[in-house]
């Protein structure tokens, strides 16, 4: 832009303005550059550094570009570099020269530093709360699933059997993990950094705990050259945001797999599945899909805002302008995959009949067969052995553990009696009452842990 060409003397080829410009996503940061602006004015005043009528005259402009830019009237001229310039330009065509001192002790470096900010703030605040609606499907779609039951897996082996309700709000612990993680993040992302000028701080008295305490910030920053290149809280939006969108592409995972017919645990609802083109037989968990492939963006996003700062010297430089699409994008992936996640978890519908069939495959009982014979007096690496040689007896003859007789376990230990009969997957679950474990009991508690919480949050 020509009034601020300082001592340039040719304009920038329209190549270099289109690139240079970020206008075209930063315009998304208006209301947090506006609310920025609007305290930085107050407090210029209050400091005697404007007068109040001058003030006055700033925020009343600023509150028209506002309500400009909200109803669609407000022209992104592209020419101007970024939305700084872009309200500034407005400013001055509506307060005229009182414009200019709304820059007086600010510079763009610390001013996007406060921008982006106030957005990650909220953002995380959104973000709690897609978190939030997400627990809720789960933890009422553990409630629904009472005791049902179904093989739990290592190495997606059926390994021993669980709670339905287990498996569903170990989903709920990653998710409240993925809140914690956002308030840590939140806290770092709450200093205020106005008053940093382009680096060095500003040479006149302003009162920046004030403009922090407009801006609900709990801090000020300590130091101007870093508080102006600083975007670890932008890193850290999206480390925390990577975690969860890894969260959310296993739960996807297990649903993809769920619902193939080899599984048929949980039919998807019509509406969070897609046909296929040419085969009519198809219900293709598409949303589940794609939401375990946006996890890869978000991931993406955070490596590249580390490599975009990684080797930067201090303290501003414009290379840091990369940061806002990277945390658009993620922000704006992450919420739609914690809605759409929300409403496809709360419409699912679990199939307890094909779970249980499952349940009587695999030898998902071995174990506690072992468990039985130590019961009995054998030491757990003879019931092991004894139990390794029952089932793969069991799989020769082409048997259930359960379909087998007393006097065929008996081959392979005396200690078996006919209380063995008495083993079954209800059993075993209910054995697992450590804290934590999949026995009802257990499982209720959780439940009601996660209930007290989700109400603390309503
Ligand atoms: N668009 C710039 C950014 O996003 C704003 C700060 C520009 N500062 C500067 N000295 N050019 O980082």
């Amino acid at each position: 832009m020509s009034h601020i060409r300082g001592r340039l003397q040719k304009e920038a080829t329209e190549a270099v303005v289109r690139y240079t410009s970020s206008l075209a996503f930063d315009k998304r940061l208006y209301k947090h550059d506006i609310q920025g602006s609007l305290a930085h004015a107050r407090m210029l005043a209050k400091q005697n550094i404007i007068t109040v009528a001058e003030a006055d005259a700033l925020a009343g402009g600023l509150s028209v570009v506002l309500d400009e830019i909200e109803n669609g009237t407000f022209v992104f001229r592209p020419e101007l570099e970024d939305i700084h310039m872009a309200i500034e330009a407005r400013l001055f065509e509506i307060v005229g020269s009182v414009a200019g001192k709304l820059h007086t002790a600010r510079s763009r470096n610390d001013q996007v530093a406060l921008d982006m900010r106030l957005f990650t703030r909220d953002a995380i605040r959104q973000i709690q709360s897609g978190i939030r609606n997400l627990e809720r499907a789960l933890v009422g779609q553990a409630e629904e699933a009472a005791t049902v039951m179904l093989p739990g897996y290592t190495h997606l082996q059926p390994a021993q059997p669980v709670l339905l309700a287990h498996h569903l709000l170990a989903y709920f612990e990653m998710l409240q993990r993925d809140y914690a993680r956002f308030n840590d993040a939140y806290k770092r992302a709450d200093v205020m950094p106005l008053g940093s000028g382009a680096l060095a701080g500003a040479s006149y008295d302003l009162d920046r705990e004030f403009v922090a305490r407009e801006l609900g910030f709990a801090s000020v920053t300590g130091n101007s050259l870093d508080a102006v290149s600083d975007r670890d809280f932008v890193i850290e939006y999206l480390a925390c945001a990577s975690v969860c969108a890894m969260h959310l592409s296993r739960l996807a995972e297990e649903l993809v797999l769920w619902s193939s017919s080899e599984f048929g645990f949980v039919e998807m609802d019509d509406a969070y599945a897609t046909p296929s083109s040419i085969m009519p037989q198809k219900k293709n968990p598409d949303v589940a899909e794609l939401g375990r492939g946006k996890s890869g963006r978000i991931l993406g996003h955070l490596m590249g805002v580390l490599v975009t700062m990684k080797g930067l010297p201090l303290s501003y430089n414009r290379d840091m302008q990369e940061d806002k699409e990277a945390l658009f994008d993620a922000h704006d992936t992450l919420s739609a995959s914690l809605d759409v996640f929300a409403g496809m978890v709360r419409t699912l519908k679990f199939n307890s009949r094909n779970m249980q069939r499952s349940l009587g495959r695999g030898y998902i009982l071995a174990t506690d067969v072992a468990d039985y014979l130590v019961r009995k007096g054998a030491s757990f690496r003879d019931a092991h052995g004894i139990t390794g040689k029952l089932v793969g007896y069991a799989v020769e003859a082409g048997k259930t553990l359960d379909e087998l007789t007393r006097e065929e376990y008996r081959l392979f230990s005396t200690l078996f009696d006919s209380d063995v009969k008495t083993i079954s997957s209800a059993a075993s679950a209910a054995s697992k009452k450590v804290p934590g474990g999949t026995a009802p009991g257990q499982v209720a508690i959780q439940l009601k842990k996660a209930r007290e919480i989700l109400a603390d949050n309503d």
